[in-house]
């Protein structure tokens, strides 16, 4: 089993919004899309871009760099061919967003 670290509260992050959060020392962009949270490295596979704060379409992030789209779903880029961020395991307990350390 992953160890989870508590991150947000539910109610920090409306639909369709990122909020970033250190997990062990290191940004992660976690976003909310239907209801359900979704955690991926706030930092782009290009240029270090922040992910956190790109432009969400669905389950499509654009880095606001210089536009690599990444799935939140699966951390792999829809634009770049073999890119990829980091993907973390979210769970959701009560009121509480946790993320899983890698
Ligand atoms: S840093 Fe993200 S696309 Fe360049």
């Amino acid at each position: 089993m992953p160890k989870f670290v508590a991150v947000a509260k539910t109610s920090e992050i409306d639909e369709n919004q990122a909020k970033v959060v250190e997990v062990e020392g290191k940004p992660v962009a976690l976003f909310r899309v239907q209801g359900k949270f979704y955690a991926v490295s706030h930092t782009c596979a290009h240029a270090g871009g922040p992910i956190g704060e790109g432009y969400l379409s669905e389950h499509i992030v654009t880095c606001p760099w210089h536009s690599w789209q990444y799935d939140i779903r699966t951390g792999k880029s829809i634009s770049v061919e073999g890119a990829k961020i980091p993907l973390y395991k979210v769970k959701v307990e009560k009121d509480m967003v946790f993320v899983a350390v890698p």
